[in-house]
């Protein structure tokens, strides 16, 4: 959840611009997505370690540099934090600085044994200023560095991660080497950054994007030593390990926003490319469908017989969406579960049991940990993931990655599009492999996906109307959400964004259940989302949906209608209607989802708030 930046230049150097403290602060500014309780640097110049720390976002941050400046220095480390141990104030910020003065640690993650920890290192007399997890494991690297007959951070680094539970990134700088961060990951993300005569670490790649494109992943339960010249990657045993190097495929111009207002704002806009990206170069000169990256044996996929999709939160509804569309193609049952329940409850998996693993991070501990216990027991993952170089995908038995780029505002938007996007393009390989379609049904599935971004961005052009809405309905307490076939879990998003954003009670019940219950909540002025299946089409759901907005209408209900164009019927039943273009049903969540979107962003902005950075959330949930 915390974002962690560090930088190596090469002392002496006259000719670079920058120092430690502006790469580490820009780094921040970039990876503040992922946590913003608080937010502390410490550079080490001169065998002194300087830190400066504050509660609050990396704004308040650069006030109290400004107001107490640190030195010029070619070390350093930095961090933004959302708290797990001890509330977001001052002294629970990060780095943490132990040992006189002499250390500064920076950690992301949770300590499992801290307590044990604490009282072991409290009767060797430790005293201890923060009520963090990372003090103790700061500690913990002191004592073993003091004991050391030759001061090496590296080696006191490797002792004390052998005694860690839990999930860590740790970065470590001591006074007496002003040359080297030394650093660990276990269950928690880093990336190394390659630069010439100069070295970055960054729990993803935007916490050094503005210096360098050269990355190297890192394995889990491995360590590394950097300095300005060069990098040493380490298991916790001290066996040499490599990294895995690749290449930054955006710019930091696309972490930035762009002229938009947010960035949330500016990911909603996105969308058309995020959705032509994720099908760019997945067919081959036939238009035939390829999925080069799935490196897992065409046997093994023909013999699946069930698909367990596993995510959490949007992701899980991007995974509901695609499971009406695998099923149906595919004709595989298919289960959708919250990557935190699948674990826990004994489920049923084995080696012919297919698990896609949904998430745009790629760090979701949640997501993870189910995936890790589904390999256990002999089932296949296949990760569908946004940030190269992740956990996630680097876990699972083969990838396919979506290109909706860096997704910055906590509110996941292009990623959720993008996310059904692959999902589908997987389905459809599974069935042509498996032959449960001829192959021109599925380029004629593929022509329609095609045609989606212009769609989408049709949607985005007519935002305005959506947009105005919000504003009106600033006041609303309560909003709810009624969706049928893939616009329940649409519903379900659109519910989810409000929340989040906005703070607002939001609910989405498949529409079908109205009767069962949720209709009792229906009074005088009560906001209603209904999202109407096209009138097209045999099987149309359109009668059934259009009749529970009638039997809400009835009872007061303010309805706001996402319908198909062309759809005349239902407007009588309507107090507002947003029109999107027509698509095949299982296209439509690419385009419903997209006014639910631009009315949350609008209704939390109309109210002030932060649409980017909401209360409590963080954007990448790397603990359970
Ligand atoms: C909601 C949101 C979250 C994430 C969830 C999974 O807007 O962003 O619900 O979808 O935390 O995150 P990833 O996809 O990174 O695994």
């Amino acid at each position: 959840m915390c974002g962690i930046v560090g930088y190596v230049g090469e002392p002496g150097s006259s000719e670079r611009q920058y120092y430690a403290l502006d790469v580490v602060l820009e780094g921040l500014r970039r990876l503040e997505y992922r946590g913003y309780d608080s937010a502390g640097v410490a550079v080490v110049a001169d065998h002194r370690i300087g830190n400066r720390k504050k509660a609050g976002k990396v704004a308040a941050l650069d006030a109290e540099l400004e107001a107490n400046p640190l030195p010029n220095a070619v070390l350093g480390i930095g961090h933004t934090r959302w708290a797990t141990h001890g509330g977001p104030t001052d002294a629970n910020a990060h780095p943490h600085v132990v040992d006189h003065g002499r250390l500064a640690v920076v950690h992301n993650g949770i300590i499992e044994n801290f307590s044990e920890l604490r009282s072991e290192l409290g009767g060797k007399g430790y005293d201890f200023v923060s009520e963090t997890d990372t003090e103790v494991a700061a500690t913990l690297l002191a004592d073993y560095y003091n004991n050391d007959a030759d001061h090496d951070l590296s080696v006191a680094m490797r002792m004390t991660c052998q005694r860690l539970e839990g999930a860590f990134t740790l970065l470590a700088v001591h006074e007496e080497h002003e040359d080297r961060i030394v650093a660990a990951r276990r269950n928690s993300p880093l990336v190394i950054g390659l630069g010439e005569n100069e070295n970055f670490l960054g729990s993803d790649v935007s916490g050094f994007i503005d210096y360098t494109k050269q990355a190297v992943e890192m394995g889990n339960d491995q360590m590394v030593t950097i300095t300005a010249q060069d990098f040493e990657i380490t298991d916790f045993e001290g066996n040499p390990a490599e990294g895995k190097p690749f290449e930054v495929k955006w710019d930091a111009t696309q972490a930035e926003k762009g002229g938009f207002s947010s960035f949330m704002d500016k990911e909603i806009h996105d969308q058309p490319a995020a959705v032509r990206d994720t099908l760019l170069g997945r067919l081959d000169e036939k238009g035939r469908l390829t999925l080069d990256e799935l490196h897992i044996d065409e046997s093994v996929l023909r013999s699946v017989d069930k698909i367990v999709v596993i995510a959490c939160g949007t992701a899980a509804y991007a995974g509901h969406v695609a499971r009406y569309a695998i099923e149906h193609w595919c004709r595989i049952p298919t289960e959708v579960e919250l990557a935190h329940e699948f674990r826990y409850r004994d489920p049923i998996v084995t080696e012919k049991t297919l698990v896609v693993a949904l998430s745009q991070s790629g760090e979701t501990m949640d997501t993870l940990m189910a995936i890790r216990h589904a390999r256990e027991q002999g089932a296949k993952v296949i990760a569908i993931c946004n940030t190269n170089g992740s956990s996630i995908p680097r876990e699972s038995d083969a990838s396919l990655y979506t290109h909706a780029g860096p997704e910055i505002a906590v509110a996941s938007t292009k990623a959720f599009l993008a996310q059904i996007t692959a999902a589908y393009l997987l389905g459809l390989y599974l069935a042509q492999l498996r032959g449960n379609m001829y192959s021109d049904e599925v380029i004629e599935i593929l022509d329609e996906l095609q045609k989606m971004p212009e769609k989408v961005q049709e949607v985005i052009d007519n935002e305005k109307q959506v947009q105005d809405l919000g504003t009106q309905m600033s006041d609303a307490s309560s909003v709810l959400f009624l969706g049928r076939h893939v616009g329940f879990p649409v519903a379900l998003e659109g519910a989810l964004k409000l929340k989040e954003i906005a703070y607002i009670h939001a609910e989405g019940f498949a529409a079908g259940e109205l009767k069962h219950g949720p209709i009792a909540l229906i009074e005088e002025g009560q906001p209603v989302f209904v999202i109407v299946p096209s009138p097209r089409g045999r099987d149309s759901l359109h009668a059934k949906v259009v009749s529970n907005i009638q039997e809400i209408r009835a009872r007061g209900a303010i309805t706001i209608v996402i319908a198909e164009e062309g759809d005349e019927d239902v407007k009588q039943y309507a107090n507002h209607i947003i029109y999107v273009p027509q698509a095949p049903s299982l296209m439509q969540p690419l385009l419903a989802t997209v006014p639910l979107q631009v009315f949350a962003c609008a209704l939390a902005g109309a109210k002030g708030y932060d649409v980017d950075q909401p209360r409590n959330l963080a954007k990448s949930v790397t603990v359970e």
